[in-house]
């Protein structure tokens, strides 16, 4: 099952591969897995944002390791050169081979786009482009500061676990009385609710008024903090507050591994009070992020047995769920 899906969902979905910021100026490059394809991403001399698989045309050198600033790509096997536009430069000890044009043997492209702070790249040429998937998602963001908004840190929770389990848990609140009391408390479940979209979902929240809240936070006029919860297929999440964004990405590691990369985002991060302003948001996000890691675990474990095929979906509460699974159907399927 792993292998079909990294070829039809991993392979031909947005991946998000980075961060705007890395790749700001002319000469600017950074390197990524997706699924198990090395890419490399460039900003070129005249500022154009490119992707490619980092395979020289050769022999499959790497033309590119970590990331950095280069005027061009050299391949570390036998040192043939590629601009940041992906074309073939230069060829060493390659007098008298015959039939043989450098313009043919530029870097093949991979489809690459941005949105806010981030770098996306999609696999799949016939892929439809990443402001269809994300529909809505950023004109409903466009007045949130996200462009400002700074990577802070990053955590990678490693879960016993199917991927898929992870993001099941993530788009329904059904769980969140008996699974996580302490944000139950937080939120007017009554409200809670999923809107679902072509390629994405939304959630809806609602935090309550009270003054010791964990996510109300300080906004400088007082006013209530709208948050915004969305997931994108396959493997996006993304929590965005007036002054903070998290992102998770969630990676198949095995059939029962799965790694959860979560990263912070805060409005001006280098601020040397961001670490104690939230640090209550850290621990609570964490608390929750552990209470739900070990209920994906225990329902692996339970997922195998003989008992247990498939289960039905709550009409209130799983419809995030539900088209998750529609979705994972479609794109298996062809
Ligand atoms: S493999 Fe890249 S130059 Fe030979
Ligand atoms: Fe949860």
């Amino acid at each position: 099952m792993l292998p079909l899906e990294q070829e039809r969902i991993f392979g031909r979905t947005w991946q998000l591969v980075g961060r705007a910021e890395q790749l700001q100026l002319p000469g600017d490059f950074i390197t990524c897995q997706v699924v198990d394809e090395p890419i490399v991403v460039t900003r070129d001399g005249v500022g154009q944002l490119h992707a490619f698989y980092n395979v020289c045309r050769h022999r499959a050198g790497s033309v590119a390791e970590g990331c950095g600033n280069r005027k061009t790509l050299q391949c570390q096997y036998h040192a043939w050169t590629y601009g940041l536009d992906g074309r073939l430069l230069n060829t060493p000890e390659w007098e008298g081979v015959e039939n043989f044009e450098r313009a043919d043997y530029g870097l093949r492209p991979v489809q690459v786009d941005t949105w806010g702070p981030f770098v996306f790249v999609n696999l799949d040429p016939q892929a439809p482009p990443l402001g269809e998937v994300l529909g809505a998602i950023p004109a409903e963001t466009a007045h949130m500061p996200l462009g400002r908004m700074g990577f802070y840190k990053r955590i990678d929770y490693e879960i016993a676990c199917n991927w898929k389990v992870y993001v099941d848990n993530y788009l329904e609140g059904y769980h969140i009385p008996p699974a996580h009391p302490g944000l139950f408390k937080e939120i007017d479940y009554k409200q809670y609710r999923v809107e679902t979209f072509r390629h994405y979902s939304k959630q809806h929240a609602p935090i309550r008024e009270k003054p010791d809240s964990l996510y109300m936070r300080h906004l400088e006029d007082g006013a209530p903090a709208q948050a915004l919860y969305y997931w994108a297929f396959p493997n996006l999440m993304l929590n965005i507050y007036p002054d903070n964004l998290q992102i998770n990405i969630i990676l198949p590691l095995g059939p029962d591994r799965t790694v959860t990369i979560f990263e912070w985002y805060v409005l001006d991060a280098d601020r040397p009070d961001v670490a104690e302003e939230f640090h209550k948001s850290f621990k609570f996000s964490d608390l929750i992020q552990k209470e739900d890691i070990d209920i994906c675990e225990s329902v692996q474990r339970r997922l195998r047995s003989r008992s247990y095929s498939t289960g039905r979906y709550s009409l209130l509460r799983e419809n995030g769920v539900h088209h998750f699974h529609g979705l994972l159907a479609e794109y298996l399927q062809g």
